[in-house]
């Protein structure tokens, strides 16, 4: 075991495994550091993180589980971030809750470790951490809320809090019936039930064999995400005695796995930032064009918010994520395992779907080809994406004049203007939203739709921008534009007027600017002047160092593997 060298060294009967084990003696059994595997659950669990407050609850059921195993758990309290609250956007420290959860178990005698995560950005840091300290590890899903309603209508957390917000800037909800369904949106606990970040991630750590085959999706209110969570304490120990670490499962054929089922599920294009950042510290070959290449004639099966109907717990009830990818088991990479060793696709067999109006079988889907589109141009000569499926199909090919903004700020002034100089033809472009600009590539990109034109019942335009959108939000609206303005990328040259041509079936974004005057162009003065500079602490490290959306917006220090070896000796 590893964790001999903290608790056995030179046979146990030296001074430092004296401290190491003395300190540890906390009721545990006598036996608890004769080669036991020592487990860490590296638990998101906040009060500051609603969607994850409920994982101390799951650590007990995941302690039981290691125990019964034969192991020795340790509840490990790792960086939480909450989607809700954190400012100025969960993004920013997603790469340093990464950087502490490896850290924190290479530092510690553990053999292994189980991810309980929840919220958009906790699964994804830690199967980072995971992945670049390489010892065997397992996720536990947090799952997703029980559904709310309000007077008798399901309500989409996030997903109505923006359907509602506009309703009430277009005059046709009160502020008071708005802030009435308030204390119905959160049901239950867990994080939120439509298809957002969240239960994308969830749903993208199963596809790439990480979790127990069906557990991604389990409500987190019901009682077998616990029962699940003790076999999955079990699980860990075998882990650790297969010596089955994340490199044998996080293979290419597991993101190839992980593409289809982006696209299958109709998930959050955040996945698309995640699973980049995810191969890059596996040295995994996966790029940008590999999701449109693999997804794009993919079927969307789940017809769940945002884009669709229904919410995750009737996803659950209807079969849930296994039931949904069998339709599209022949898709997927025969040879990936999960981390029970069978190979993923096994897991997908006889799998009902009790429920067609939730899930679609493969020959009626919701849409027939549902993944993620990859477009470039002079716009975007690295890449930016759309989601097809979350768009207005009248507008996937379109020519409009563009109304630029030069900052999140900026646009929240003047989108709210009555005298605003916009037509619903008007293509809507923020910039200095990216990885470095802002800091941290917020959840922007889908600008709220101008007032004038709100009033009129515009309910949807072209957006273009840098940042990210919330996977709750729906829309016409190309993200991740790379490279970004602040990094000197083409949007920092677009000008007001400029009619942007967005043309999806051809995977183009252009500016129709005649290229001598493109070629010329200097970046906007008022581009660069919004553009963040902090001079000390994380925002300092994170802007010198983030990669742009395209790489995953990792860190370029933390792109690959450190693996578990501790470099000096503890004193
Ligand atoms: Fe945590 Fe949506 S706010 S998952």
């Amino acid at each position: 075991m590893r964790s001999d060298a903290w608790y056995a060294e030179s046979g146990g009967n030296v001074r430092d495994a004296y401290i190491h084990r003395a300190w540890m003696r906390r009721g545990t059994p006598a036996d608890s550091f004769d080669g036991r595997p020592h487990i860490a659950i590296a638990n998101t669990a906040s009060d500051l993180t609603p969607c994850n407050a409920h994982l101390d609850e799951v650590a007990t059921a995941v302690k039981a589980g290691v125990w019964a195993a034969g192991g020795v758990p340790h509840n490990l309290p790792v960086m939480s971030l909450g989607e809700t609250l954190v400012r100025p956007t969960a993004m920013l420290w997603r790469n340093l809750a990464a950087m502490a959860i490896e850290e924190m178990l290479r530092a510690n005698p553990v053999d292994g470790v189980v991810l309980l995560g929840g919220c958009d950005k906790t699964i994804p840091a830690l199967l980072m951490a995971a992945a670049s300290v390489d010892l065997p590890a397992v996720v536990v899903p947090g799952g997703p809320m029980l559904t709310g309603t309000f007077r008798g209508q399901p309500l989409g957390c996030g997903t109505d809090v923006w359907r509602l917000s506009e309703e009430v800037r277009a005059g046709t909800l009160s502020a008071q019936e708005f802030t009435a369904s308030e204390s119905s949106m959160i049901r239950s606990k867990g994080h939120c039930n439509t298809m957002g970040t969240a239960s994308t991630m969830a749903c993208l750590a199963e596809a790439l064999g990480m979790t127990l085959p069906g557990f991604a999706g389990t409500p987190a209110a019901d009682a077998r995400l616990l029962a699940l969570s003790h076999e999955t304490g079990r699980l860990a120990v075998d882990l650790v005695h297969r010596d089955h670490r994340p490199s044998a499962v996080l293979t290419a054929e597991a993101f190839h796995n992980a593409v289809v089922t982006l696209a299958a599920v109709g998930g959050s294009t955040n996945g698309v930032v995640h699973l980049l950042a995810l191969a890059g510290r596996l040295g995994v070959p996966l790029d940008l064009d590999d999701f449109d290449r693999i997804g794009h004639e993919v079927p969307l099966l789940v017809d769940l918010q945002p884009s669709g109907r229904h919410l995750m717990d009737d996803f659950y009830r209807a079969g849930g994520l296994r039931a949904a990818l069998a339709e599209v088991a022949d898709l997927m990479a025969p040879g990936a395992v999960t981390v029970t060793g069978e190979r993923f696709v096994d897991t997908l067999a006889d799998q009902p779907v009790w429920d067609p109006d939730v899930i679609a079988p493969r020959d009626a889907p919701v849409v027939a080809a549902a993944g993620i589109a990859v477009l470039r141009g002079n716009l975007a000569p690295d890449g930016a994406i759309i989601k097809p499926a979350a768009a207005s199909p009248g507008l996937l090919v379109h020519r409009g004049p563009a109304l630029v903004f030069d900052s999140i700020e900026d646009a929240h002034a003047r989108l709210e203007d009555p005298e605003l100089d916009v037509t619903p033809d008007t293509v809507l472009v923020l910039r200095g939203c990216g990885p470095r600009g802002y800091p941290g590539m917020p959840e922007v990109g889908n600008l709220p739709i101008p007032r004038r034109l709100v009033e009129l019942g515009v309910r949807d335009m072209v957006r273009i921008s840098d940042a990210r959108m919330s996977g709750t939000a729906y829309g016409t609206v190309v993200l991740h534009v790379a490279p970004e303005s602040a990094a000197g990328g083409p949007l920092s040259r677009l000008r007001t007027g400029d009619v942007v041509a967005l043309d999806v079936p051809g995977r183009t974004l252009d500016a129709e600017v005649d290229p001598e005057v493109w070629a010329a162009r200097e970046p906007s003065p008022a581009s660069t002047a919004a553009h963040a500079r902090p001079v000390r602490g994380w925002e300092r490290l994170y802007v010198d160092h983030v990669l742009q959306a395209d790489r995953g917006a990792d860190l370029d220090f933390l792109v690959g593997r450190s693996g578990s070896e501790v470099s000096r000796e503890s004193h």
